[in-house]
């Protein structure tokens, strides 16, 4: 589902203006979908993934079923989405490089497509009209792999010893489920995952075995339900050998599991993802979902990702401030989404200046001296180079430009509007924009509203120059 905090800009770039009253919103809107029927467009103009997320619709639900042979690594899948046509549709595309797909079929009927690098170009039997529901199922089987890039790592469908994990920032999904792979598209998800009956299956929101059949054939059947709009991206299932703890923080389940060769490192996860969800529930504001979790396993990936709900964590990612890294993000990052790649730090200065935070409520530095160590790095130094706002698609997990400028940028802006103004910010920003997606626009403005200073040339400063900011 696409969402925004304010449908004004839109209205406006459609050409209506702030005089048409409110009630004649629906019918304008109907009528920009009484022309032609034509194609969607393969993205949705992102600067960094130009082929990322699609246009013509917007996803309000993805179901997923899944089996999985761990013998011969095969999936044998249909993924159903349920859309709803934003245009006059001919023809629509998903993101799609998983395996060979044997069907297609539009509200039912066989539909005709083709494949075109990550482009899965639909073209049902009839248009779809502007504003009306339709659903898409693709089936498909086979090896899926993950997407490696030089510069983002490896992301998508992952196979370890035992099974296989998925997890995919910024662009994996689509090594798994044809999806509209985009932060700004979210949508409610269900998982059935049929795996051996040895193994253990789990992926984000909660389970739910009602009505599910088995075992049969040595096979079960496992679902789990994400009740809660999710970026594909978050999306994440995982099967294998686990070790499953369960709980609550909050009164919400809290589900962790490891894979039992890691139990010596991973033994605190159960009791620091409840104590962490507290802590930051407090200061950031009610968790937006419900439940939370965790799960590690070997994956070779040298990275934990903010899987919604229920991170993930590879091995050598159990240090207690990265369990806080990758829960803050639920509230930065995962509820409050992005609109486009390019403001990254927005999800990767909030998490990391979680730590920070606390690090300082915890009897460790304080930010102003974490900040302050940073801060030596040398005017001219590499330190500087990159923009943080706009650090290009190679430069978006640069450890100093997006990590560690990005947290200082947001102590910058604590220093600017002192305290109280910061933390009712912090809570603000996540509450007004739960489950919605935002831009730094968006930041700046609440900022300046809530501060009633003019922080233009702070954000200006921190974020659109390479080079050291004055203090
Ligand atoms: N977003 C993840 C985090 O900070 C980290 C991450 C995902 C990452 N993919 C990556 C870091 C690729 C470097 C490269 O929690
Ligand atoms: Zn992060």
């Amino acid at each position: 589902m696409l969402r925004r905090s304010s449908p004004w800009p839109r209205l406006v770039a459609a050409g209506l203006t702030a005089v048409i009253p409110l009630a004649a919103v629906p019918s304008a809107r109907a009528s920009t979908g009484s022309g032609a029927y034509t194609p969607g467009s393969a993205g949705l103009g992102d600067p960094y993934f130009p082929l990322a997320g699609n246009g013509g619709y917007d996803v309000a639900h993805y179901a997923v079923r899944l089996r999985f042979t761990p013998e011969t690594r095969r999936l044998s899948a249909t993924t159903t989405i349920t859309a709803r046509a934003t245009k006059n549709l001919s023809r629509f595309d998903l993101d799609f490089s998983g395996p060979a797909i044997s069907e297609v079929e539009v509200n039912g009927r066989r539909a005709s497509y083709v494949r075109k690098g990550q482009e899965l170009v639909v073209t049902p039997r009839r248009g779809l009209p502007s504003g009306k529901k339709f659903t898409v199922m693709v089936t498909y089987a086979g090896r899926p792999k993950p997407i490696k890039d030089r510069a983002l790592g490896v992301a998508g469908w992952i196979d370890t010893e035992d099974g296989a994990v998925a997890l995919a920032e910024p662009d994996g999904a689509r090594s798994w489920f044809p999806a509209n792979d985009h932060p700004r598209d979210k949508a409610t998800f269900t998982f059935e995952v049929t795996a051996p009956e040895g193994l253990t299956v789990l992926a984000n929101g909660e389970p739910d075995n009602s009505g599910v059949a088995g075992p049969r054939d040595g096979y079960r059947t496992s679902k789990w339900t994400m009740r809660h709009p999710m970026a594909p991206y978050l999306a994440m299932v995982a099967i294998g050998k686990f070790t499953v703890s369960r709980g609550t923080v909050g009164g919400k389940p809290n589900i962790t599991a490891y894979d039992p060769s890691l139990a010596k490192e991973f033994k605190r996860l159960h009791s620091t993802t409840a104590k962490a969800i507290r802590w930051e529930s407090k200061v950031f504001g009610d968790y937006p979902f419900s439940s939370t979790g965790g799960i590690a396993d070997r994956l070779d990936v040298d990275y934990a990702l903010e899987t919604q709900g229920r991170p993930v964590y590879d091995t050598g990612m159990s240090d207690e401030l990265v369990i806080v890294h990758e829960l803050a993000h639920q509230w930065f990052g995962d509820s409050v989404g992005l609109r486009s790649w390019k403001d990254i730090w927005l999800n990767e200065g909030f998490a990391s200046y979680a730590e920070w935070l606390y690090q300082e409520q915890h009897g460790g530095p304080s930010a102003e001296r974490t900040f302050a160590e940073h801060y030596r790095h040398r005017a001219g130094s590499d330190f500087w180079k990159l923009k943080t706002g706009d650090p290009g698609r190679d430069g978006m997990f640069d450890w100093n430009a997006i990590y560690v400028r990005g947290a200082m940028t947001v102590h910058a802006l604590r220093k600017e509007i002192g305290d109280k103004t910061f933390f009712t910010l912090l809570r603000t920003w996540a509450r007004q924009n739960r489950h919605s997606t935002v831009t730094t626009k968006d930041l700046l403005a609440l900022a300046e509203r809530l501060s009633g200073r003019d922080l233009d040339d702070l954000f200006d400063a921190w974020l659109y120059r390479a080079a050291k900011p004055k203090p």
